[in-house]
């Protein structure tokens, strides 16, 4: 068994035998995920990856969150026009992330990101920690993407004189909600389409990409007409605190550029395509958020901006109402394929971390006839559509920061111990500035997650807890790693 295990140089020999610490080779993962029984198919180009990460960023984090991170809530102050440095801490910190995912992406181009380079580099279980933390990441977060669809969908239906009853289009509470009925069945309409094929998912949030980029220019290009600049003062209302807080908000707009890594099986020249995918999106909509933030505040005085469509109702306040009309549209349009690209990489990620033994087998069924892993699918599905009817979306998305910020934590971290024990691999993208990046990478992280509310740390205690019993009585024993005897196929190198 030991054979299979990239134990590292001597001076690491003492994991040997721990399950808690065996890593996975690279050679061994790649091996795996060519297995005919789990492969993919190899689709997807440079466009359509960046395409797909612009599809999972642009969503509910600028269309939604962004009112309550100016505004603030009952947990945290707001950050008023100083949103706009906080999408700069907050897009810094993906950044970080982002140059440590691409070298890890470029490495190992398999399903699972995050997930699978913590297997090849921290060990089984905080493998499994991240893959737990990824669950939060992906699952949690197209709960609140799925409710702030629903939230613009009313506010069309609202438009055309229909109106739906409050308690079908809110969560359970005493305000009178029942169920967010609307956010579950697009739930449920996605998971339709991911059934039929990746690549026909990729098409579709294409398209979908383009329209969302279109309304967010028009938001632009038609608010800065409207600002009036002694709505920036004063920039910062409620000082750093705001800011920071407003950043630990806003960080949910940044998350899926990672989402792209997920797809890497998938990806047709992984090692060349992968790092531009992350950048490229990312890059786009960093500049995007920073000059939506800045007409936004800049078009009317902070404090009346609404939460819950403060877009499209910054623009009905200033005197646009059919421009609100029209980013409702954009960005029904834009969630939607955010929904559509988090579903993947939750589904990815289930897929992987069944592939390696540590969740059931049933997960990694791949259809016969779509190649398309159904079975994650179907959990996928049917568990984010019951969150999103049950579930406000501001305690869905802190979750998701949370897991998520771990994640990287762990990502940055793992970047650094692959330097060490693998100096010689091939790495067809090189991280600059090693180590300075990825440490201001942990420490970004752990920046935003202090400011996160005390009630989501003890959600994050509670499900890591929950993660441990898991591990500890199904994927330790189950791991593929400690019960599948070294085979020559696992070791071989990858076929052209
Ligand atoms: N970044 C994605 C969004 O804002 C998750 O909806």
């Amino acid at each position: 068994m030991e054979a299979d295990m990239d134990v590292g140089p001597p001076e690491r020999g003492h994991c040997v035998g721990n399950p808690l610490f065996r890593t996975k080779s690279i050679e061994r993962i790649l091996a795996d995920s060519d297995a005919p029984e789990h492969r993919l198919k190899r689709t997807l180009t440079a466009w359509d990856l960046t395409g797909l990460g612009i599809g999972a960023i642009i969503g509910t984090g600028i269309f939604v969150l962004i009112g309550t991170a100016i505004v603030g809530d009952a947990h945290r102050p707001g950050a008023g026009p100083g949103i706009m440095l906080s999408f700069i801490l907050s897009g810094i910190t993906c950044a970080l992330a982002a140059l440590c995912y691409a070298e890890f992406a470029a490495m190992i181009p398999v399903a699972g990101s995050a997930y699978t380079y913590s297997y090849a580099t921290l060990g089984e279980f905080l493998a499994w920690l991240t893959g737990w933390n990824l669950i939060l990441e992906y699952g949690v977060a197209c709960v609140a993407v799925a409710i702030g669809w629903s939230g613009y969908f009313n506010n069309i239906l609202k438009l055309c004189g229909l109106e739906l009853p409050y308690w079908a289009t809110h969560p359970p509470g005493a305000d009178g909600g029942i169920a967010n009925i609307p956010a579950a069945i697009i739930v449920l309409l996605v998971t339709g389409i991911l059934i039929v094929g990746v690549k026909e998912s990729a098409r579709a949030t294409c398209g979908i990409v383009l329209i969302k980029l279109a309304v967010i220019a028009f938001f632009i290009a038609v608010g800065t007409s409207s600002v009036d600049m002694a709505n920036w003062s004063p920039f910062m209302p409620f000082g750093f605190a705001g800011v920071g807080a407003a950043a630990a908000i806003v960080f949910f707009a940044y998350i899926g550029f990672d989402a792209v890594s997920t797809t890497a099986e998938e990806a047709k020249n992984p090692q060349r395509d992968l790092p531009i995918g992350i950048f490229a999106s990312l890059a786009i909509c960093t500049v995007l958020y920073i000059s939506v933030a800045a007409v936004l505040t800049g078009l009317v005085p902070y404090s009346q901006i609404d939460v819950h469509a403060p877009v499209a109702e910054g623009l009905r306040m200033a005197g646009f109402k059919w421009g609100a009309a029209i980013v409702a549209t954009g960005a029904v349009a834009g969630i939607t394929s955010v929904l559509v690209v988090m579903m993947l990489g939750q589904i990815r990620v289930f897929f992987a971390m069944s592939r390696d033994g540590l969740l059931g087998p049933w997960l990694s069924g791949v259809h016969p006839k779509f190649r398309t892993p159904h079975h994650a699918t179907y959990l996928t599905g049917v568990a984010v559509a019951i969150m999103a009817a049950l579930i406000p979306i501001g305690e869905a998305a802190d979750m998701t920061n949370i897991g998520t910020l771990f994640a990287f934590v762990l990502v940055c971290v793992g970047i650094i111990v692959l330097r060490y024990t693998q100096p010689n691999h091939p790495r067809p993208f090189r991280m600059p500035f090693m180590p300075v990046v990825p440490i201001l990478g942990v420490l970004a992280c752990l920046g935003l997650m202090y400011f996160l509310p005390w009630m989501t740390w003890i959600r994050f205690f509670v499900w890591t807890l929950i993660g441990i019993l898991v591990y500890a009585t199904y994927g330790m024993r189950h791991s593929k790693l400690a019960t599948r005897p070294s085979t020559k196929q696992a070791e071989a190198p990858r076929p052209a």
